[in-house]
Formats: structure tokens, C-alpha cells, sequence
């Protein structure tokens, strides 16, 4: 977080302190296949970034103790704040966690969606293309290999993106798939520049606020939360946070990889 005043310095260390944090991910991880490095939940499960990913679905688990968490969608304030990342290494810890649970990845960022591309998938056809009528449901949703975590990819940019995620064909799909998964993932769109996140935001059960160290402002986290207007916020994590920062763990790193 961009420590322009004290105030972002304080919401960084309070969320270091809560443990809500995810390290930054080297890009010379090693990938055995086109996935992106920093899909570590898959290409180094026992690394401590994977653990990091490990941790906040299990802080997420015991929040569904308490209440249905069935979709999570995933935010931040502004563009490249680490959504994408966040969105698809939690639901790769959720599949490795959970086996027999039923796991679905969403790209709903219909202007510059990336999980196609992080996990070096096709990416058509995908939710935009259901919901501009052009296919069904059943010729997007994707195995993604050797997991059994389904994916569902962006596919093209609609001209009017926020009017299809507004939709009632978005709804329908979204009651479809809530019918057919027990954990849903959804990547969204940063908060500020669009409508989209608030629109969706308010069909998920929660949202996480991704939040980037040494480069999110507090002030627009804050404009973002208020942007979501009542939409269900379960907390903000920080994303690419130094090692430094937690000292327990870099010890711990010096033994495992
Ligand atoms: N923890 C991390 N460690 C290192 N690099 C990271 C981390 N998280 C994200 N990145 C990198 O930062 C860039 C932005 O990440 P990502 O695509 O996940 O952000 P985003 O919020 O989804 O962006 P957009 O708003 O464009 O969709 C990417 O190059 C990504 O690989
Ligand atoms: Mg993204």
C-alpha cells in the first residue's frame, strides 16, 4: 500500500498483524506446463505463498460456519492489484482442500479478463458469450486438468460490458451454477473505475477486497467499500506483501521452498 499518509500504513499492518496477507510470488516459481507462475497453488503447493492461499480458504471455511459462502467474489480499488492471482490460487487451494467438493472459477472481468491466460486455457467461448446468446452454459464450463476445480473463462469483450453483467440472463447463470457447485470463485472487475463489481458484488455471498502492498492508497480502498454500497465485504487481503513482514515465516522459508 502506497503509505501516502499514516493511515495506509496503519490498515497495512493491521491486516499483517490479522494474518490477511499473501506474499509476493517470485516469478521464477517454475511452471511444469503454460500455467503462469503465480498460479503457485498448483506449480509449488508447498511453497509459503501456497500456504498463504491455503490459509485464507481455510479463514474462509470458518466463516461458513457461521454463515452459506457459497459464491466469492473478488475485488479490488483500482486495475492490477493482484485479483486475478488471488481469485485462481483460492480456488485452487479450495480444490485441493476439499476434493469432494464441486469448485467453479469464474472470470467475470469481460474487459480484460486473465484466468484464461494465467492457467494457459482457451479462452472462448466464455461468459460472454452466454450471455450474448451466442452458446449454453454446458460449452463453457471447463475441467481444468489434472484438478477438480471447473472453470468458466471471460471470452471476448461485449460493447456494452456492464449492461451484460446487469442482465437477467447473468442472474439466471448465477442461480444455474449456484444449483450445480458447492464453492464458486469469482473474479471481478476493480471497483472504482466500473459499476461492474458493485452490480455483482451484490449477487455473491461475500467479497474479499484485494488490496496491493507499498501501491493501494487508503483513500481508494475507502472510496471503493463505499462505491459497493452494502454489498456483502468480508474483508480486505494484502496482496504481494515482503516476506520481511512476517518474520515467522521467513524462518519457517528457509527450511521449505
Ligand atoms: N502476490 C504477487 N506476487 C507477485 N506478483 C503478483 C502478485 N499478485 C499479482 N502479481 C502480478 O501483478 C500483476 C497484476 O496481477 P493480477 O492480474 O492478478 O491483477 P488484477 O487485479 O487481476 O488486474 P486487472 O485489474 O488488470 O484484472 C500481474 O502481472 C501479476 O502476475
Ligand atoms: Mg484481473
Amino acid at each position: 500500500m502506497n503509505n501516502t499518509g499514516s493511515e495506509g500504513n496503519k490498515m497495512e499492518k493491521t491486516m499483517e498483524r490479522a494474518g490477511n496477507f499473501l506474499p509476493r510470488v517470485d516469478e521464477s516459481a517454475g511452471s511444469p506446463n503454460a500455467v503462469d507462475n503465480r498460479v503457485v497453488s498448483l506449480t509449488a503447493p508447498a511453497s509459503i505463498a501456497a500456504e498463504q492461499y491455503r490459509s485464507l480458504y481455510y479463514r474462509l471455511e470458518r466463516m461458513r460456519e457461521l454463515r452459506p459462502l457459497k459464491v466469492v467474489g473478488i475485488t479490488s480499488a483500482m486495475p492490477g492489484e493482484g485479483k486475478t492471482v488471488t481469485t485462481v490460487n483460492l480456488a485452487l487451494a479450495a480444490a485441493r482442500a476439499n476434493p469432494e467438493r464441486r469448485i467453479l472459477l469464474i472470470d467475470a472481468d469481460l474487459r480484460r479478463g486473465q484466468v484464461a491466460q494465467v492457467l494457459g486455457i482457451r479462452g472462448r467461448p466464455g461468459l460472454s458469450e452466454l450471455l450474448s446468446g451466442e452458446c449454453e452454459v454446458r460449452e463453457l464450463v471447463r475441467r481444468f486438468h489434472a484438478t477438480r476445480m471447473a472453470v468458466i473463462t471471460a471470452g471476448g469483450t461485449p460493447e456494452e460490458p456492464t449492461q451484460a453483467l446487469a442482465s437477467a440472463r447473468m442472474k439466471q447463470f448465477l442461480k444455474l451454477v449456484r444449483d450445480h457447485f458447492d464453492e464458486i470463485y469469482v473474479d471481478l472487475p476493480p471497483t472504482l473505475p466500473f459499476a461492474d463489481a458493485s452490480i455483482l458484488g451484490h449477487q455473491t455471498d461475500g467479497l474479499l477486497m484485494v488490496v496491493r502492498a507499498h501501491h493501494s492508497q487508503a483513500k481508494t480502498v475507502t472510496q471503493a467499500m463505499e462505491q459497493l454500497g452494502g454489498a456483502p465485504v468480508l474483508g480486505c487481503v494484502l496482496n504481494g506483501a515482503e516476506m520481511s513482514a512476517a518474520p515467522y515465516l521467513k524462518e519457517y522459508s528457509s527450511n521449505k521452498k
